[in-house]
Order: structure tokens, then C-alpha cells, then sequence
């Protein structure tokens, strides 16, 4: 079996940081450089090839020189008028977001945290924009047809997916999808020790990396609750593992506006607390 961990020892100086920040302590120092005692309690996390300063550590087949150093990072001001810059996009244009652009977003994406580091989400899109009519198409069929026959589930958003589905087919307007050429589906396994809150946060590190990037983005409730109650058949036709738990849809696509400033909301409000 190959060992995970493997040390440079022409490089490593001893300096036992990777030890010091190990946090489920897998990692002692012998002979001078650090040795993994403990492999299957590995969290994953890559922290130790992170904080090696003179890039002597590789692990799980990770080494540093596929690592970015980190230098030229986003200012607080750059950073800020990206988060007040971001909006619920709700006019796309219809092509595909290009592969490379939506790949790279994806991927970076996927470095979100997740709790325990469990990394067990599933993560789903309709990345391409005839496919994405078609299931859009398909969500409305089915609706109307449920509602012809009194059978959509009851929930207090049903009218409004009925209401919606008769949108679409008297004026083709897209009230659950606003349109989007791609929708991404997220699930987290149920096993997962953060299984409700890792989702979120991948999305939120998504949404701001493609809108960084110049690609549209808007969370949508009204297309989870269709699916949840509606449709939850469409589930596995989608992909989703009956393992996972479904947890969210984001829509993405090409924005067919441009916001000219941010939004100011004001100061925080914020209670500070004293003890
Ligand atoms: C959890 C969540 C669910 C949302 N669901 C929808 C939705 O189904 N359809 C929609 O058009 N916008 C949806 N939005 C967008 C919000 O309406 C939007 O964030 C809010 O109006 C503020 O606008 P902004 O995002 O441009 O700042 C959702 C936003 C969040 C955070």
C-alpha cells in the first residue's frame, strides 16, 4: 500500500508545524520529521501541506507544487464590493454559460468548507441549456397535469406552483426558473455530520465565485419547495442518491442585465454582547 504522507527530506527543517496543526493529531515528529501514526484518523483537511513553509510535505497524493502560494488575494475593499455587488439574477440569456468558465467555478467552488471536512455532498447541474428547457418544460407539463387532475400534493406554496405552470403555458413566462439555461441541484449525505449546513455554505462560496466571474446567479427557494413537494420524483431522475438528502437549487447563466453600483444596506446590526 502507498503511505499518504511523504516528506521531502531534503526540504523539511524540522520545524514540527505540521504536528503543531494536525488537528485530529494524526502526525508526531520522529527523527526529526513529522510521520503519520495514525492514517485512518486523517481528517483530510491538507492543513499540514498548507502551513509547511519550505513545501516538504505531500499527503493523499496532494503536493505543494500543485498548491497556489498565497499571495495577491482579494483586498477587503475588492472583496466587500463583490459581496455588496452580488445580485439575485433574474434575467439570463439563453445560451450556455461556456464550459471552461462554469468548470472553473465549480472546481473552486468545491473548496468550500464542509463540517468535519466531510466533503460528502452531491452536487448536480443542468449544465446545458437544451436540457435544461426540457426539464423545464417537463416541470410544468407535470404540474398542470397534476392540478387537472386535483392531485397536486397540498402545501401552502401549491397554488403558486399551479399559478405558475398556467404562466407558462399562456405567456411562456418562467416564474420557478426565471429563465436560467442551467439550474444546480446540491445534496448532502444524510450521514454527514454538517449535513444541513455544509450545502449552504457551498453555495454561498459559489454564487460569489461565478458572479466574480461574471456569471449570473440566484438562489431558488420556489424550485427546492416545487421539487420537495411537488415533484420529489423528479429526484432520482435528476441523479440524486437516495443516500443524500436533498438541500438546495441555485440557478446560473449569463446575465442578460448589468447592475451599474452595490447596494448599500447600512451599518450591521449587531448586538454586542457583554459578559
Ligand atoms: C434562501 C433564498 C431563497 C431564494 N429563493 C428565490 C426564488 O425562489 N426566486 C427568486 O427569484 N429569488 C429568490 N431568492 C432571492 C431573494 O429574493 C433575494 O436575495 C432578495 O430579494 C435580495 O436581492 P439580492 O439577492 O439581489 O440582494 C432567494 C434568496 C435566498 C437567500
Amino acid at each position: 500500500m502507498t503511505q499518504p504522507l511523504a516528506i521531502d527530506r531534503e526540504r523539511c527543517i524540522g520545524c514540527g508545524l505540521c504536528v503543531s496543526d494536525c488537528l485530529p493529531r494524526v502526525l508526531q515528529m520522529r527523527d526529526g520529521a513529522p510521520a503519520l501514526i495514525n492514517a485512518d484518523a486523517c481528517m483530510r483537511c491538507l492543513h499540514c501541506l498548507a502551513i509547511c513553509p519550505s513545501g516538504a510535505l505531500s499527503i493523499h497524493g496532494r503536493t505543494p507544487e500543485e498548491s497556489a502560494p498565497l499571495e495577491d488575494l482579494p483586498s477587503f475593499s475588492s472583496l466587500s464590493r463583490l459581496v455588496k455587488g452580488r445580485r439575485s439574477v433574474r434575467q439570463y440569456r439563453p445560451e450556455n454559460v461556456p464550459a471552461p468558465v462554469l468548470k472553473e467555478i465549480l472546481d473552486a467552488a468545491a473548496h468550500a468548507p464542509t463540517g468535519v471536512n466531510a466533503r460528502r455532498l452531491w452536487v448536480g447541474i443542468l449544465d446545458d441549456a437544451a436540457s435544461m428547457n426540457a426539464f423545464r418544460a417537463e416541470v410544468y407539463e407535470t404540474i398542470s397535469d397534476l392540478a387537472a387532475r386535483n392531485a397536486v400534493p397540498p402545501s401552502p406554496r401549491s397554488t403558486f406552483f399551479v399559478r405558475s405552470a398556467q404562466l407558462w403555458k399562456e405567456k411562456g413566462e418562467d416564474a420557478l426558473f426565471r429563465g436560467a439555461p442551467h439550474c444546480l441541484l446540491v445534496g448532502n449525505h444524510k450521514d454527514a455530520p454538517c449535513r444541513d449546513q455544509d450545502p449552504f455554505i457551498y453555495l454561498s462560496y459559489l454564487e460569489l465565485l461565478a458572479q466574480s466571474r461574471g456569471v449570473g446567479s440566484c438562489w431558488c427557494g420556489l424550485a427546492y419547495w416545487c421539487l420537495k413537494l411537488v415533484l420529489p420524483d423528479f429526484l432520482p431522475r435528476l441523479g440524486m442518491p437516495e443516500s443524500h438528502s436533498f438541500s438546495y437549487v441555485m440557478l446560473l447563466g449569463m446575465p442578460a442585465v448589468r447592475y451599474a453600483r452595490t447596494v448599500e444596506h447600512g451599518p450591521a446590526l449587531v448586538n454586542s454582547i457583554r459578559w
